[in-house]
C-alpha cells in the first residue's frame, strides 16, 4: 500500500504550484510588464548614482514620475487598485474583498499575473513579516501590493501566485514568467534599511543576467518591459517625485537611453497594463490616469498633466477607510464611478459595476480627469457621470 505522508503530499502541492504554461496574451505594445519596487528616494539623488546611471543607458528614465503619498504601503496598494483609501500607515490593512484589483482586470482575458518578494518564506504566508537568519525583518508584508486585498488573500488560487524570488528563479529558467508581475526584494535590497548606492547596486547585479539572458525560454522570447521604481521620496517635504527607469525589449529601440517627461503616478501602472491589454477599467483613480508614453506613442492615447498640477505635492494622505486619525478622517470607500471609460478603451468592469449598483446614485471622488489628490488637495466627491 502506498502511504503518502503530509510532507510528500506537501512537495506535491507545491509542485502542482507552478504557473501554467498558459498562452501569452498579446498587448498592444508589449506582453510582459514586470514592476521592481525599491524604497524611498529622492529622484534627484537616484540619478546622480552610478549603477542607476549605467542602467539608464539601455533604457527610458521617466523624469515626472510621482508617488501618490507617503509611507510606502498606501503606495504599494494603489498602484494595483487606483486608490490607497486614505490609508496613511504601515500597519496591517485588510482591504475588503468588494475592492477590486488589477488581478480582476487581467483575468477577463485570462493573462497571467504574478508578485515576487524576497524571502516571501512561501505561498499563503500573510503574517507582517518573516526574520532572517539574524532576527531582523526581512520580507514585510508592507511591500507586498497584492496580499492585503481579500479579493486575492482569500482566494487559493489568488494567493499561490504571491511568491519568493527562489520562485521567480525558477521561473525565469524555465520560461514561465507570468505576464503581469510585481516585485519587491528584501529590506536589505530594496534599500529600506540601508542606501541608496546598496539598493542600485543590487539591483544592477540582479537586472543585467536577466537583460542580457540569451537562452531561448528567456523573457525576451515575448516583448517584456521592467521597471525598475522606488514606492515614494525619501523627502517628506517636498512633492512625491522618485525615479522610474523602463528596460527590455518591449521598448523601441530608438528609445533606449533617453527620458521621458510625461507626468506619471503610480496609477499610470493601472492605466498602462488597460492601455497594452484592452481592459476594463476600475472606475477609481486608474481612470485619468496617465499611460506610458512609450505606450501611448503607440496606442495613439493622448496623456496630458493633471489640471491642479499646481497644486501637486502627493505628501499626506486624504481622508479614508484606513485613515488611523480622528474620526473625521474616516470615510467609508468611495463607490466607484461606474460611468468612466478607461485607457484600454472600455467602461468599469461588469464585477465592480455590479458589486457596487446599489451605490450608483452616490457622488464619487472619481471623475477621469486625471487631478491628482492628497491631504491638501482634497478629493472632490461629484456625482457619477
Ligand atoms: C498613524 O500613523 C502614523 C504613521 O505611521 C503614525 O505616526 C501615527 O502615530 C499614527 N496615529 C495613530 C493615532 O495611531
Ligand atoms: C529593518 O529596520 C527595521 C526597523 O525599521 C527593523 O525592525 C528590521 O529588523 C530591519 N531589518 C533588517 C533586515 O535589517
Ligand atoms: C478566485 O481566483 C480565480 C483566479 O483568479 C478566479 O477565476 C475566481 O473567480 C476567483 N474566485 C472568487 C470567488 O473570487
Ligand atoms: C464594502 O465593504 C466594506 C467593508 O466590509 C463595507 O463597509 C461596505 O459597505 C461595502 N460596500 C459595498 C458596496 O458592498
Amino acid at each position: 500500500m502506498l502511504y503518502i505522508t503530509p510532507s510528500c503530499f506537501l512537495v506535491g502541492f507545491l509542485v502542482g504550484l507552478a504557473p501554467a504554461n498558459s498562452a501569452i496574451v498579446p498587448g498592444r505594445v508589449f506582453d510582459r510588464f514586470i514592476s521592481i519596487w525599491l524604497e524611498n528616494q529622492d529622484f534627484v539623488e537616484v540619478i546622480k548614482d552610478p549603477d542607476f546611471a549605467h542602467l539608464k543607458r539601455r533604457g527610458i528614465l521617466q523624469t515626472r514620475y510621482y508617488a501618490n503619498t507617503h509611507p510606502s504601503q498606501p503606495n504599494y496598494l494603489a498602484s494595483v487598485a487606483g486608490d490607497y483609501f486614505g490609508l496613511n500607515h504601515d500597519e496591517r490593512v485588510r482591504v475588503p474583498d468588494n475592492v477590486s484589483t488589477i488581478v480582476d482586470l487581467l483575468d477577463t482575458r485570462g493573462i497571467s499575473w504574478g508578485g515576487y518578494f524576497e524571502h516571501m518564506p512561501g505561498p499563503g504566508y500573510l503574517a507582517d513579516f518573516s526574520l532572517d537568519a539574524h532576527g531582523a525583518w526581512d520580507y514585510v508584508k508592507k511591500h507586498n501590493h497584492f496580499a492585503s486585498f481579500d479579493s486575492i488573500n482569500k482566494n487559493g488560487t489568488r494567493l499561490t501566485q504571491l511568491r519568493s524570488f527562489d520562485a521567480f528563479r525558477r521561473h525565469l529558467a524555465a520560461g514561465t514568467v507570468p505576464q503581469f508581475v510585481m516585485m519587491s526584494p528584501d529590506m536589505l535590497n530594496d534599500g529600506h534599511n540601508t542606501t541608496l548606492a546598496y539598493a542600485t547596486k543590487w539591483a544592477r547585479e540582479f537586472l543585467l543576467p536577466i537583460l542580457e539572458d540569451t537562452r531561448a525560454h528567456s523573457l525576451w522570447k515575448e516583448r517584456t518591459v521592467i521597471q525598475l521604481t522606488y514606492d515614494e521620496s525619501d523627502d517628506y517635504g517636498k512633492p512625491n517625485r522618485i525615479a522610474s527607469l523602463l528596460l527590455g525589449t518591449g521598448l523601441p529601440e530608438s528609445l533606449k537611453g533617453t527620458e521621458d517627461g510625461t507626468f506619471t503616478t503610480h496609477y499610470s501602472v493601472l492605466a498602462t497594463a488597460q492601455n497594452n491589454w484592452d481592459l476594463p477599467t476600475l472606475g477609481r483613480y486608474d481612470a485619468g490616469a496617465n499611460v506610458f508614453q512609450f505606450a501611448a506613442d503607440v496606442t495613439g492615447h493622448v496623456n496630458r498633466d493633471p489640471p491642479n498640477l499646481a497644486t501637486l505635492d502627493n505628501s499626506l494622505s486624504y481622508a479614508g477607510f484606513f485613515h488611523n486619525g480622528t474620526a473625521a478622517d474616516r470615510l467609508p470607500i468611495p463607490p466607484p464611478n461606474l460611468k468612466l471609460a478607461g485607457a484600454g478603451g472600455k467602461g468599469v468592469l461588469p464585477q465592480v459595476a455590479s458589486t457596487w449598483e446599489a451605490f450608483a446614485g452616490d457622488r464619487s471622488p472619481y471623475d477621469g480627469g486625471g487631478a491628482v489628490y492628497d491631504g491638501k488637495a482634497i478629493p472632490v466627491y461629484k456625482p457619477q457621470e
